[in-house]
Formats: structure tokens, sequence, C-alpha cells
């Protein structure tokens, strides 16, 4: 039975490179996004080409009460398939955002909240009952829980280290029906995000290349390939655990 996954975010950067190295391990694919619904239809069309089956569906993960009609259409998505339920949930969705001591607002805390702590934990719950047993739920931390970053980073990466708290508590709700949950942890990596600084700035590259073991600054797809083999069949005893992907990032 082919197996079905679903990647939030999944329009771009390392959503989109995701979905990509899970079809290419021959799995059905839908990605979600928000203001990217024509980069969506290409990765739709990428992965079609590749021989896969793919959707795209709309999901704002910080507004929780669209969840339930999203379950519904991504239900009927499968069912289209004949799938009998979704075997993988990677929570990747998410934006950077500056909070620095002395110019942090309510208002931006809480958007850093609502998108990478909430949505997941809400749209998981939603999402449970279309998990099939023995499936995976991969949550996207990052490797700034480890090491010390950008100071304006401080919220985004506690709403990261909340994320990673919450995986080992979700993975022992889920372990009774063999769900593996785990969390992968990017360091640096080339995409939009934050502004595309990491893929655009030659002194923070060289910056981030100078303080990794391997030398250079993430691309895409090695983060999309290390998420693809995370949930795959050969990782199912692995759970609870964080799994970063950094090419040695600040060691
Ligand atoms: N790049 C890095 O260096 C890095 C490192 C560590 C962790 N991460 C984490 O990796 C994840 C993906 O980051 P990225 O680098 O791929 O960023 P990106 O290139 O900016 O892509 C962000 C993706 O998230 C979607 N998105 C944004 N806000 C959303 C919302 N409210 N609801 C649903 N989807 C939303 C976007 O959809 P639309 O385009 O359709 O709006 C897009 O598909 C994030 O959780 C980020 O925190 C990134």
């Amino acid at each position: 039975m082919t197996r079905t996954a679903l990647v939030t975010g999944g329009s771009r950067g390392l959503g989109r490179a995701t979905a990509l190295a899970l079809a290419a391990d021959g799995a059905d694919v839908v990605v979600t996004y928000v203001r990217g619904a024509a980069a969506a239809d290409e990765v739709v069309t990428m992965l079609e080409q590749g021989g896969g089956r793919a959707a795209a569906l709309e999901l704002d993960t910080s507004a929780p009460e669209t969840f339930a009609a999203f379950a519904a259409a991504l239900g009927s998505v499968l069912d289209g398939w004949g799938a009998p339920g979704l075997d993988v949930l990677v929570n990747n969705a998410g934006v950077a955002g500056s909070t620095p001591l002395g110019g942090t607002t309510a208002a931006a805390v809480d958007a850093l909240y609502a998108v990478h702590v909430r949505g997941p934990v809400l749209l998981t719950q939603e999402l449970a009952p279309l998990l099939v047993d023995g499936g995976h739920v991969l949550n996207v931390s990052s490797g700034l829980t480890r090491f010390v970053g950008a100071p304006a980073y401080s919220v985004y990466a506690a709403m990261k280290g909340a994320v990673e708290v919450w995986t080992r508590y979700l993975a022992k709700e889920l372990g009774p029906r063999r769900i593996a949950v785990n969390t992968i942890a990017p360091g640096a990596t080339s995409t939009d995000f934050a502004g595309g600084v990491i893929r655009d700035d030659e002194r923070y590259r060289a910056m981030i290349e100078g303080a990794s073991a391997m030398g250079r600054v993430g691309e895409p797809d090695d983060v999309g390939r290390a998420a693809a083999a995370i949930v795959s069949s050969s990782l199912s005893w692995a759970t609870g655990q964080r799994i970063e992907a950094s090419g040695g990032q600040s060691l």
C-alpha cells in the first residue's frame, strides 16, 4: 500500500523539499499553503510528474477554527486515493520573528506561539483520527534550541523548545498506536525564511559556514531528505527523539 503524507507549509522551502523527498520514497503527498497557492500547485505538478499522487490544500496553522474543515478536506483527498488514512504528518509550517528585549510586543509573541506551538498541537489533535496506527508525526524545531543564535530569536527559539517538549509527551500518548513522534531540528538552511538572509546575505552565510562542521549552510534538500529518513519504516522504533540536521552547526 502506498504511504500518504501531509506536509504543512509544503509550498516552499523545507516543506517543499520534504514533500519531494517523501514522494521520491514512494509516498503520495498533500502539501498546504497560505499565500503560495501557485507555488503549491507547482509542487503538486512536480510530485505528479515523479509518478505519485499529490494535492494542495489551503491551511493557516494559526487559525484553529479552520482545522475541522481542513481535516474533512484532507479526508476527502485520502478517500479519493483509496487510502486508509494518513501515514505521515509533518508539522513544518512556520515563520521567523524578531523579539528583541525592549522591542517585543504581545502581538509578536502571540503570533509566534500561534503558528509554532498552538497550530501543531491542535492540528495534530484534529488529524489524530486520520493517522494510521504505525504511522509517523514529525515536528519541525530548530538548531536554535541547542545553541544560542541572534538574541532577537529568543521567543522563536523558545517556541521551538516547547515543540520539542510537546513531541516527547505526544510520543507517549501515541505510542500505544505505534505512532512514532519525533522532532527534526534543522540548522540554518537556505530558504525564504527570515527574509532569505541565510540564502542571500554573503556575510551571514560566511558566519554560519565558519561555525559549521560541514563548512556550509544547509540546502533545503539536506533537510528534506533527513525528514524523509526519519519518517521511514527504518526509524519506526525511534520515538520522542530530537534529531538535528544542521551539518554540525555550532558544535
Ligand atoms: N530555514 C531555516 O534556516 C530553518 C531552520 C530551522 C527551522 N526552520 C523551520 O522550518 C520550517 C520551514 O521553514 P522554511 O525555511 O521552509 O521557511 P519558508 O521558506 O519561509 O516557508 C515557510 C512555509 O510555511 C508556510 N506558512 C507560513 N505561515 C504559515 C501559517 N500561518 N500557516 C500555514 N503555513 C504557513 C508558508 O506558506 P505560504 O508560502 O503558502 O504562505 C511556506 O510554505 C519552519 O517551521 C521554520 O521555523 C527553518
